[in-house]
């Protein structure tokens, strides 16, 4: 849930730190700090609060002289954000300074080892220990200090390391949680996210579990456990760096929704060919598809929203039973599986640790897994059988946005691929929905542009209690999703009912305070949504309806609607969610909340 942060080179190292940390800071924005070498000693500089306080402190860098270190925004698991918490964490003697994401899980034994040695503690996090390790491993030796530390922790872990005593190097580590080599030319870098690199190379290096690097300016060299030099690959990064900047909008959270054409388009186009549907290099066989006789999909939060989304189609056009289950839950749930279960994952950030969790569960108990992923080279694309990457780009608002359409337009695209593949779909169905999702682009450009009345409705829809969402189907699962929005940027409750279930004991909460906003989309159902808009209506609430162009017939029931363009219904997940994501971004603007970083929130979620 942190951000981690180090460079080496001949530049002042300080404001490239608090640069790289400004791009993590949605990774967790409780408190920072940056470590930096200078004539043998360390120097640190840590505060409360966001990396503005740390850029005030610090006078942006200036008054942190040296060329090599490392830095830190925190997402606080153990002990509160407090300047003494903050990372990096100073051994006793001053020596080494120690940045950690993740978890230690075995911190207290290590804790008290280390205490019945003499050294003293200073915060309340599992990561001192790490430090404290280090000290006491030290002989001369940096490397092996860091190795032998890491044989002694169990849990998580992306270390950043620096030693007074070699004051043009930089040791990392990695465990379960993400790391990535910047190669520069006489400078390197790390991060824990590429955003942090893009803006001085494009190069990387992915390190993977269990390795080890040293990173000097002249060279980085990667080592395993046992501290043997590794060959590793160095890849390209294709982002653009205004793509992880804000590129005059108020808000990166704004920048994505209005991104989403595009974002659409990059996960679709490319897999349609002509009239085909071409899954990249996948080798799933259609012998392997016919075997399958049940889909789990997993994920957290949003993603398992989308998944939602999904399910409806996948079981639509394949005729095959999904099950849409939290992976938090589900990776404690002894879960139904067998090698005829395809376990679809979804992740934007492909570093969730309930994600990763549930993923290795089903995998041990024989389910294959195909993972939808945003982010090359994450954890969950690794540990898959398969994977479709969503080409959303870098999301960095901790509210997903196009992360979550682009998530939908993939397994809409793999619906259609099963389907056809498993000949359960007639011709001039199949032609119509590859039509649907070649205009899908365009449908997302005009859902975008036709509701510019969304910022009065916002006005309007900032209640005091809370707002109910109500949809049926394809409206429910979309309707998940709207909820969550609202409720995780404006810190206003919202819930989301399948519409059919107020009258069995919700319909007592509504009255003339309480907002419905109802998802009338569906056509299939949307009789049946509407004698539920009646019957809250009859209650006294007021109703903002979410519905199909031209459907004028609303406009006498509802108080206030919301058009949305017209797709095939199965697909319609897409559309549906993008003015409830401008609604919920203009709810929070309107009460002053602060959009891109929610309070309690961080944007990759690597704890369980
Ligand atoms: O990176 P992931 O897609 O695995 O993240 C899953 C959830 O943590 C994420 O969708 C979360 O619910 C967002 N805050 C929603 O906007």
């Amino acid at each position: 849930m942190c951000g981690i942060v180090g460079f080496t080179g001949n530049q002042p190292a300080a404001p490239i730190l608090l640069d790289g940390l400004k791009k993590l800071e949605y990774r967790g924005y409780d408190s920072a700090g940056i470590a930096v070498l200078c004539d043998e000693k360390i120097t640190v500089s840590k505060v409360t609060g966001r990396i503005a306080n740390l850029c005030e402190k610090t006078e942006d860098g200036k008054n942190v002289p040296g060329f090599t270190g490392i830095g830190h925004t925190r997402w606080a698991t153990h002990g509160a954000p407090t300047d003494n918490n903050a990372h990096p964490h100073l051994s006793n003697d001053g020596k080494f300074a120690v940045v950690h994401n993740g978890i230690i899980e075995n911190y207290v034994l290590l804790r008290e080892e280390l205490i019945a040695d003499g050294f003293v503690f200073e915060s309340e996090t599992d990561t001192e220990v790490v430090v404290h390790l280090i000290e006491k491993y030290y002989q001369g030796d940096f490397k092996k200090a860091v190795i032998k530390t890491t044989t002694r922790l169990h849990g998580s872990y992306a270390l950043g390391v620096v030693c007074a005593d070699e004051p043009n190097k930089v040791f990392v580590a990695r465990e379960a949680s993400p790391l990535i080599l910047g190669v520069g030319v006489g400078e390197n870098f790390f991060a824990s996210d590429v955003t942090a690199l893009v803006s001085h190379t494009r190069n990387v290096i992915y390190l993977e579990d269990g390795e080890f690097a040293e990173v000097t300016p002249e060279a980085i060299t990667v080592f395993d456990c046992l501290g043997n030099t590794v060959d590793k690959k160095v890849s390209r990064i294709n982002w653009d760096i205004q793509s992880a900047e804000k590129g005059g909008y108020e808000h990166f959270m704004l920048k994505e929704i209005m991104e989403q054409p595009r974002a659409v388009k990059a996960t679709i186009a490319p897999r349609i060919q002509g009239s085909e549907i071409k899954l990249d290099d996948l080798e799933i066989s259609d012998e392997y598809l016919k075997s399958i006789n049940k889909i789990i999909i997993t994920a957290c939060g949003s993603a398992c929203y989308a998944g939602c989304a999904g399910k409806y189609a996948i079981e639509k056009l394949c005729r095959i039973p999904v099950h849409t289950e939290l992976a938090s839950e589900l990776r404690y749930s002894d879960p139904l599986i067998d090698e005829q279960t395809l376990l679809i994952v979804l992740s934007q950030s492909g570093e969730t640790a309930d994600t990763i969790a549930a993923i290795k569960e089903c995998k041990s108990r024989g389910a294959k897994v195909l993972s939808l992923v945003n982010v090359v080279g994450s954890t969950i694309a690794k540990i898959s059988d398969y994977t479709l990457y969503t080409w959303a780009g870098p999301e960095i608002a901790v509210a997903t946005t196009k992360g979550y359409t682009t998530q939908v337009a993939l397994l809409y695209v793999f619906a259609l691929y099963v389907a056809r593949h498993l000949n359960r779909i007639d011709e001039p169905t199949y032609a119509n929905l590859l039509e649907t999702l070649e205009d899908m682009p365009s449908k997302v450009q005009e859902a975008l542009d036709s509701n510019p009345h969304i910022p009065n409705l916002a006005k309007h829809y900032t209640p005091d209690r809370s707002v109910f969402f109500i949809g049926r189907n394809t409206d429910y699962a979309a309707s998940l999703e709207a909820a969550l929005k609202l409720k995780e940027i404006s810190y206003i409750h919202a819930e989301s009912y399948a519409a059919g279930e107020l009258k069995h004991g919700t319909i007592a909460l509504i009255d003339e305070h309480q907002p419905v906003i109802a998802l009338c989309y569906n056509k299939d159902i949307y009789e049946k949504t509407m004698s539920n808009v009646v019957e809250v209506k009859a209650r006294g609430a007021d109703v903002l309806a979410v519905t199909f162009k031209h459907n004028v017939k609303i406009a006498s029931v509802a108080d206030d609607v919301i058009y949305v363009p017209n797709v095939e219904t199965v697909f319609s997940g897409i559309v549906e969610i993008i003015p409830l994501q401008l609604l919920a971004y203009h709810v929070a603007r309107e009460n002053g909340c602060d959009i891109d970083k929610p309070k309690n929130l961080a944007k990759s979620v690597t704890v369980e």
